[in-house]
């Protein structure tokens, strides 16, 4: 276990490239695996929670070959093609990786034991054995509804149309992966829009995916099932949720002007951007482009003068990852921001609405949870820090409280930060290179 700590800086400059997208990362793998023939994937995120995707696909019989760090071919083997597991599938730290793949073998007909870290087997699965079950799987789940467990695959799957109870584009995704090996039409319906990536990609990949957008309230997602995909190249962009942490940190620290390159802006995805810029943010979008069905553009950002601002629940699913950073920048406004709606944070990596509002109460910041809600009273110029943060396992804390420390008066540690290489591994030398002090915490 290696800590961190994070000391004030001014005058951040330079040009980057963040990591591919952890989203498309995942879903370009499982849905290259249910393709005919060989997908290259370019700009692979090489994060441990992609690795633990490709190895759970390589022990159920895909090839995946890393023939450079930045160009992957996975052979597929077509859908329904997947074979029984010799041993348990281990998903580290990764929710995504874990319940996109519980959907993937679940109309498999074979049995599937998966596990994971200490902070992915207190995550609920229930949400996803729920509808898995209505299509004829069965999940046997320690506590009902956590890791270690059990995916015995429907040898007879049915199509059903899932309405689901909380957005969140894991449920949606394994729904429709279920889907992939399912007769007829599996549909979702969502009445709050999540990322859309598993729908862009299977259409990506030649399946039939009709959504209906008419009202943004209730979209309803249909899947034709068995379809036979051809395999594809795919370009994966920078990951939004990574870039989160630079663009932040130039936007809070003093004297700085960073640009992010190609950055992935799903309209899906952009809720941080939308608030940042809100709350005055100087964020220019350069050199817009479309990359495999993804919107892609480089972001120029500059030091900016904040303000707090309410951020409204139905804005949740587009930066439900970035609560975290975005936390930071309010510390760092004028005024009062007010983060509605945000239960889903209670059941990340870590339960993060508390790691947020601990961690910021112990650099001197005042925050309050009301409810479901996050209240942040910005300190700008006059943020104390000097205080060991416990990252709790989770990537995106011990990101943002290294954020922190470049703007607090006395430097801020984490106590862990071995799961940054979960989603990000370039973090420290990224930062770093911009003008960032992040060194090793005794
Ligand atoms: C993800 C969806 C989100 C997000 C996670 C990645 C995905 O989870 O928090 O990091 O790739 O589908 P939920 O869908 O559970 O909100």
């Amino acid at each position: 276990m290696t800590g961190l700590v994070s000391a004030p800086v001014s005058g951040l400059k330079g040009d980057v490239i963040v990591t591919g997208d952890k989203s498309i990362s995942h879903r370009a793998l499982m849905i290259g695996s249910m393709a005919v023939g060989e997908t290259v994937i370019r700009g692979l995120l090489l994060g441990d929670d992609v690795l633990c995707t490709a190895a759970a696909l390589e022990a159920m019989g895909v090839t995946i070959e890393r023939e450079t760090d930045d160009l992957w071919r996975v052979h597929g083997v077509g859908v329904g093609g997947l074979r029984e597991p010799d041993n348990v599938l281990d998903l580290g730290n990764s929710g995504t990786g874990a319940r996109l793949l519980m959907g993937l073998v679940a109309t498999h007909p074979i049995q599937v034991q998966f596990t994971g870290d200490d902070s992915l087997r207190t995550r609920p699965m229930g949400r996803i054995a729920t509808p898995l079950s209505q299509m004829g799987t069965q999940v046997i789940a320690r506590d009902g509804d956590k890791m270690p467990l059990t995916v015995i695959g429907a040898r007879m799957a049915m199509p059903i149309t899932y309405a689901l109870p909380v957005p969140s584009a894991q449920i949606k995704s394994a729904v429709l992966l279920a889907g992939l090996n399912t007769p007829g039409e599996t549909s979702v319906i969502e009445t709050r829009p999540s990322r859309d990536h598993t729908e862009l990609m299977l259409r990506h990949f030649g399946a039939t995916v009709t959504v209906t957008d008419e009202a943004t309230d209730r979209r309803v997602i249909t899947l034709t099932g068995q379809p036979e995909l051809e395999s594809k190249e795919v370009v994966v962009p920078g990951d939004p949720s990574s870039a989160a942490f630079p663009l932040v940190a130039a936007l809070i620290t003093p004297d700085a002007e960073v640009t992010i390159k190609n950055i992935g802006l799903n309209p899906l995805r952009i809720g941080l951007i939308d608030t940042l810029c809100e709350m005055g943010a100087a964020i220019d979008i350069a050199n817009a482009r479309d990359q495999a069905g993804e919107p892609v553009a480089d972001l120029v950002v500059k030091t900016s003068s904040l303000t707090g601002v309410v951020v409204p629940p139905e804005r949740a699913p587009s930066m439900i990852d970035e609560y975290p950073i975005l936390a930071v920048a309010a510390a760092a406004a004028n005024g009062v921001t007010r983060m509605q709606g945000l239960a889903e944070l209670r059941v990340k990596e870590s339960d993060r609405l508390a790691a947020i509002a601990d961690g910021l109460n112990a650099c001197g910041i005042t925050v309050e949870i009301d409810g479901d809600d996050l209240i942040v009273t910005g300190s700008p110029g006059n943020i104390p820090g000097g205080a060991e943060i416990e990252s709790r396992m989770d990537h995106r804390i011990a990101m943002s409280f290294m954020v922190l420390g470049m703007i607090s008066k006395d430097p801020i540690a984490i106590d862990d930060a071995d799961h940054i290489a979960t989603s990000f591994p370039s973090f420290i030398a990224l930062m770093n290179g911009l003008g960032a002090k992040i060194g090793e915490h005794m």
